[in-house]
């Protein structure tokens, strides 16, 4: 019998971990996951890495196109502090593709001390949406049981029927903003709006909460990074405490009440197809979280690269039918998740080189999306750009983003709408870039509306 198909236990839930702990179950924590990594990226920017110092550096990281093309340049597949890199479309696209490569990293079966403070180190409350059971992080057979779960909310029809409420609430907040006297914040008032609420009435959490989830969001999107410092690190995970907290309470009442809503369903399953609720936190962390901390970086960045280029953005309005293509065209520019790793399960040939198991690859989205093999003159924003819908923004194989119909359709219709409301809008201050290497995007954008 298959692993598919054979009965699956379902653990007891792991006893809380004492509270006393908790400092030294933290600090651990922050040792294995960013201390240690952190000091050898260090000592690599340090002695010359370009993609350590690119991950270092803040105004590298800003603009790190020549990075690419020097890395690009170097070869398909460059040794650096994060392993081997690639900065190619066809490499990385290959790789994310090969069932010989995996995401998973399993702590529970490192053996010896090392196993031991990553057991130590372990606690639901703390994991944040990179962290297994997260299906972002577990290979199949898990990782297509979970996806099967949650795949039927995410399909193309059931995403279109969300069509009128994205539009109802992009014009609800467009119609906060018409009275607004001087510069406004973009993403405060309308980038980051917009996904937490579509996301939260798509899964049925409660959208008056919105402002917490933005606050323990954007806290805790920084655990995608690596070599957090101590400070952030206490930050980041105590916006994951929040939101699993939140999510506890949420799971209680849903099971005294259920609703007809996507976290309903999964607290509900049973018998064989029942999530642990270690499961079902990762599972609903990772919805909610995907679902608002990537967007808001699609819009603002989008929104930059249009002010830029003036004359797409009058063309667009001219032609609406044109900004299907122009959100490609910004996915591809200006990529809001920046890199994805993958480590090979068997031995493997990759660009004429052979990796043995466990070898790391770093795959970097947003230079593959600039691959001038793929994309000719890829520095050049173009919203008509034929082949643009052939970026990596969304990764490839089967960790391709569940969520890229929605996101696509989110931003298409908030553009659309926000040129339509006002066509005169214009960049009126610094925008200022989130302090993430993951994902990228702005914290402030402040724009003037008329
Ligand atoms: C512009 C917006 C977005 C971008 C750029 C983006 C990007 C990505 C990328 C690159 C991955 C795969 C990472 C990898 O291969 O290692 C991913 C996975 C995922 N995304 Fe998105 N995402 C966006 C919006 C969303 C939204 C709105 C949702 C809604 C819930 C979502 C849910 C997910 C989920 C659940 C996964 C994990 C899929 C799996 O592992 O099978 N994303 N996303």
């Amino acid at each position: 019998m298959s692993s598919l198909t054979a009965p699956r236990q379902v653990p007891a839930a792991a006893p809380a971990p004492s509270p006393l702990l908790r400092p030294a179950r933290t600090l651990t924590r922050y040792a294995l996951r960013h201390g240690l990594p952190g000091r050898f990226l260090a000592r690599a920017a340090r002695a010359g890495d370009p993609v350590a110092r690119m991950l270092r550096e803040r105004d590298l990281r800003e603009q790190p196109y020549a990075v690419h093309d020097r890395l690009r340049a170097a070869g398909p597949l460059v040794p650096s502090a994060l392993g081997l890199v690639t900065a190619s479309h066809a490499v990385a696209q290959e790789v994310l593709r090969s069932d010989r490569f995996g995401v998973g990293f399993d702590g529970s079966a490192v053996p010896g001390l090392l196993g031991r403070a990553l057991r130590f180190a372990d606690e639901l409350d703390a994991s944040g949406v990179a962290e297994r059971p997260s299906m972002l992080v577990v290979d199949p057979p898990d990782h297509t049981r979970y996806r099967r779960l949650v795949g039927r909310a995410f399909t193309p029809r059931a995403t279109a029927a969300f069509e009128p409420m994205i539009r109802r609430t992009a014009d609800a907040l467009l119609d906060d903003l018409t009275g607004a006297d001087g510069p406004v914040d973009l993403v405060d008032r309308y980038a980051a709006q917009l996904p937490v609420l579509v996301i939260a009435e798509l899964l049925g959490v409660p959208t008056d909460r919105r402002a917490d989830f933005l606050r323990w969001g954007a806290a805790a999107a920084a655990t995608l990074d690596p070599g957090l410092p101590l400070r952030r690190y206490v930050a980041a995970e105590r916006g994951l405490r929040a939101m699993h907290g939140f999510l506890r309470d949420h799971f209680d009442h849903l099971r005294r009440d259920p609703g007809d809503d996507l976290v309903s369903r999964l607290v509900g399953l049973s018998g064989e197809e029942a999530l642990t609720e270690r499961e079902l936190h990762a599972t609903v962390l990772l919805l909610l979280g995907a679902g608002f901390e990537t967007t808001v970086n699609l819009l603002g960045n989008a929104v930059v690269a249009l002010d830029a280029h003036r004359d797409q953005w009058d063309a667009l309005r001219a032609e609406p039918a044109g900004w299907a293509n122009a959100v490609e065209e910004a996915l591809r520019f200006d990529s809001p998740v920046q890199l994805t790793s993958r480590a090979a399960r068997v031995e493997v040939e990759v660009a004429g080189r052979r990796l043995s198991p466990g070898t790391r690859v770093t795959l970097l989205l947003g230079a593959a999306n600039r691959d001038p093999d793929v994309f000719p003159e890829p520095a050049r924003f173009d919203v008509t750009r034929r082949n643009a819908r052939e970026h990596l923004a969304f990764s490839a194989g089967v960790h391709y983003c569940l969520g890229a119909g929605l996101a696509r359709l989110e931003a298409e219709v908030a553009l659309r709408a926000l040129s339509e409301r006002f066509p005169r809008l214009r960049i009126a201050g610094l925008p200022v870039r989130r302090d993430l290497r993951t994902l990228r995007g702005f914290e402030v954008l402040p724009v003037s509306l008329r």
